[in-house]
């Protein structure tokens, strides 16, 4: 290559993209698991949906209670958009706020005991709400293995983000102490979103106010799920007092989308007035923010679905550690299986999906800890279901002599 070309090509930033290959190395091998299509669900309050024309159970979805093929909801989405209309166009500061927006609000801040609250178009935007809340000369102090959108509000405020290693409360604690006279915040996911294990929220906060500190716990896959009233690990950890912003999605138990920040009344007004994903973006849809509001409804009024939940997730739980797999230890419906080949991994996953018709996640270094299965239960899996998949899992982790 002469000496031009190749200073074309340093200079061409579009290099990179004609270099990242692993794509299409997998789809050569046929192996390439992303982006595959759904067709619709099977019927109302089925864990089963449509894919090339068949039935699939689905064990890869965060709706973990099953509220998104529950009529109910399905109704009031329904009915919203009768009301409404389609869409807000609009932020929320100017012509985007509806009154099933300020309803939601209050119905959320009474659910999760706190002050006030405010709700963002989707849960990734809402941990934008951190850009805000840190700035120059304030610290951000990260959980290492929190979800990208924590590590994308942080990145993005002007202030200083340090991390310390998962759960490792002697490794926060000395970054504490360093930061003793330092405005700070700790940030963690309180059920974290790949490993599926629980912070330790009554350590965090006991840290926290030790050495002044705020603490934020985003709850996404911990709503709905942990805790007497289902508000999630910091509920479970007997601290939801402590803590002093809970943040969470509508895209796992709420069966919408959409996600949300709650805890004191000026702190959430200052977001309000102060976070970019807030202020610049069009408001949450009619129908997405009624068929949260039915959801929350359902969560207070219906524990036997969480109870079921976590029954059938240590039944999948116990029964694949007993054929020897990898499991993670853990009580929450994420069940990563551990199978550190990845071209085996993309084989399990497939064999899977087309021989035994049952979806999961793969999912690949760095994005969590471990190549690995991620399987997600629902409330409206049985133990029928449950069977079926770790009948099938053993059959193929036979053939690939991961047991
Ligand atoms: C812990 C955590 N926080 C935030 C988000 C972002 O939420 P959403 O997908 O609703 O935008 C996710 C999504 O997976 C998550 O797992």
């Amino acid at each position: 290559m002469s000496e031009k070309s190749q200073k074309t090509e340093r200079l061409d930033i579009f290099q990179k993209c004609y270099a990242f290959t692993k794509p299409s190395e997998f789809k050569k091998m046929g192996l390439y698991p992303y982006f595959k299509e759904f067709m619709g669900v099977e019927t109302e309050n089925s864990p089963y949906v449509i894919m090339d024309g068949e039935k699939v159970l689905m064990f890869g979805s965060n709706n973990y209670l099953g509220l998104t093929v529950d009529p109910r909801v399905k109704e009031a989405a329904i009915d919203a958009i009768k009301r409404y209309g389609t869409g807000n166009s609009g932020s929320r500061m100017l012509n985007g706020t509806l009154d099933i927006h300020l309803a939601l609000e209050e119905e959320l801040a009474e659910f999760v005991e706190k002050e006030s609250t405010l709700i963002f178009s989707t849960g990734f935007m809402t941990n934008g709400s951190l850009s805000a809340l840190i700035t120059r000369k304030e610290f951000g102090i990260l959980d290492k293995n929190v979800h990208a959108s924590i590590v994308n509000g942080t990145y993005s405020s002007f202030g200083e983000i340090k991390r310390f290693r998962h759960n490792n409360m002697s490794d926060l604690e000395s970054l504490l102490k360093k930061l003793v006279d330092e405005p700070k915040i700790v940030v963690v996911d309180g059920v974290f979103s790949m490993e599926g294990d629980i912070a330790p929220v009554d350590k965090l906060a006991e840290l926290c106010e030790k050495y002044n500190s705020r603490l934020y716990v985003d709850e996404a896959h911990g709503l709905g799920v942990l805790g007497e009233k289902g508000v999630g690990a910091s509920e479970y950890c007997g601290v939801l007092d402590k803590v002093d912003i809970i943040m969470g999605t509508f895209s796992k138990s709420f069966a919408s989308t959409g996600g949300f920040v709650a805890g004191k009344k000026d702190v959430i007004e200052y977001i309000k007035h102060n976070s970019m994903p807030f202020i610049y973006s069009a408001s949450m849809p009619a129908p997405s923010v009624a068929a949260a509001r039915k959801a929350l409804e359902i969560i207070k009024n219906e524990p036997e679905r969480r109870k079921n939940l976590l029954k059938v997730s240590n039944i999948i739980r116990d029964e694949l550690k007993r054929a020897n797999f990898k499991v993670y230890e853990g009580i929450t419906p994420i069940i990563p299986v551990v199978i550190e080949d990845e071209v085996i991994l993309c084989k399990f996953f497939q064999d899977l999906l087309v021989e035994e018709k049952i979806y999961t996640n793969p999912i690949f270094m760095p994005a969590a800890e471990n190549n690995m299965i991620r399987i997600s239960c629902m409330a409206i899996h049985n133990e029928e279901h449950a069977e079926i998949l770790v009948n099938s899992m053993i059959k193929i982790g036979k053939k690939y002599n991961l047991i």
